[in-house]
């Protein structure tokens, strides 16, 4: 096998049930001319009853599999970064058994909104070692079931959503993981969490037992809207500097769905131009680890990212964690990409 990782194809899998902002104002206290100027967020698919995080990540695996032109069979290795699980002995398991991927391993990556990009990090260090050969990496989280819908100031921000990106080994010319960092600083992990529960059952005289069960999500916005804009430019530098590329040799930049001002500060801080920042908030919101497979998905689909387009990528959130990836789109077929930059 060579030494690349070449990405040949994305799909999404999205809620039907979209809930907009005037709507959700009706259950909370905010209001749509609010949440649009402070985050960008217009609309949120939310998971309804009979969806889960399995069903959400199987439709993309399996559409994700259907574009590629591969058979179950063929693959060795899927990957889910999730951090809402169905299922805290993990996940993606159920979706390998639901596609028919019998040879393949499966386990569940958590890393909050870094989830997806830390999953195809990983992902490719299986493949550049050569013991993978084709994968999916799947990035899916419902939190809605984690929301506490009297709390406007979280419950505004997220949604339900499912993507999925093919991947596979190839010779360098097709390498679409170019470089890559990730940093993580658990000091500051109460910034943005979704802990266990301090709850006990009487076990013995003078035992408890801890008892299942986690709180809802809390977040001190503005700390992680610090956080975001120091963070993610640095590691985007670091980046750079590591593959010897220039902000104006990308075609796109592709950050984590969270904030359109986030969006914004980092492109400014670039000095790249608006139109080259991928954003789908406006509809979607903050889908945590299905982000950034959503956004390349649709912007695959429409046309704006074609194959050879370089991309730099940036994950950040919950942990606290976050890195970046030097990425080369390859498209279904494994198009011929250009050399890497530097
Ligand atoms: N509707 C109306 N008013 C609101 C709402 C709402 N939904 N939420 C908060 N407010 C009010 C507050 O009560 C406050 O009112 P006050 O001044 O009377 O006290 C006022 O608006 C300002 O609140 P702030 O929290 O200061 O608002 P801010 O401008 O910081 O925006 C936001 C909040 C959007 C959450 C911002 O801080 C942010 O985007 N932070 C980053 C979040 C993020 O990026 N998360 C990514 C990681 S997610 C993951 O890893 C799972």
């Amino acid at each position: 096998m060579g030494a690349g990782i070449a990405l040949v194809g994305s799909v999404s899998a999205l809620q039907p049930v979209s809930v907009c902002n005037e709507q959700l104002s009706s259950r909370v206290d905010t209001n749509d001319a609010w949440i649009r100027s402070r985050t960008g967020i217009a609309a949120r698919r939310i998971a309804g009853p009979g969806e889960t995080l399995t069903s959400l990540a199987t439709a993309a695996a399996q559409a994700a599999l259907e574009q590629a032109g591969w058979d179950a069979e063929d693959l060795d290795l899927i990957l889910l970064a999730t951090s809402s699980p169905d299922d805290l002995f993990g996940t993606a398991p159920r979706v390998q058994g639901a596609i028919g991927a019998r040879q393949a391993a499966a386990f569940d990556l958590t890393a909050a909104c870094s989830g997806f990009l830390f999953a195809l990090i990983t992902a490719g260090q299986y493949i550049r070692g050569g013991t993978v050969g084709r994968a999916l990496v799947i990035g899916a989280d419902q939190l809605s079931r984690w929301i506490d819908w009297d709390d406007r100031s979280t419950c505004v921000l997220f949604g339900d959503g499912a993507a999925a990106v093919a991947v596979e080994a190839c010779e360098e010319p097709r390498n679409g993981l170019l470089g890559f960092k990730m940093h993580s600083d658990g000091r500051r992990a109460d910034c943005l969490s979704l802990r266990q529960r301090d709850d006990h059952v009487p076990l013995l005289e003078g035992h408890s037992s801890q008892k299942g069960g986690f709180e809802t999500i809390h977040m001190n916005g503005q700390e992680v809207y610090k956080f975001a804009v120091r963070e993610v430019p640095a590691v985007l530098q670091e980046l750079l500097n590591s593959t010897g590329t220039t902000a104006e040799q990308l075609d796109w930049l592709l950050l984590h769905q969270a904030n359109q001002r986030i969006l914004d500060a980092v492109a400014d801080r670039f000095a790249i131009p608006h139109e080259r920042v991928l954003s789908n908030l406006a509809r979607y919101g903050n889908t945590s680890a299905a982000t950034i497979p959503l956004m390349l998905d649709e912007a695959v689909r429409d046309g704006r990212v074609r194959p050879g387009d370089l991309i730099a990528s940036s994950g950040f959130g919950a942990g606290l964690s976050w890195g970046a990836a030097l990425l080369r789109w390859g498209g279904p077929g494994g198009a011929r990409a250009p050399a890497a930059p530097g």
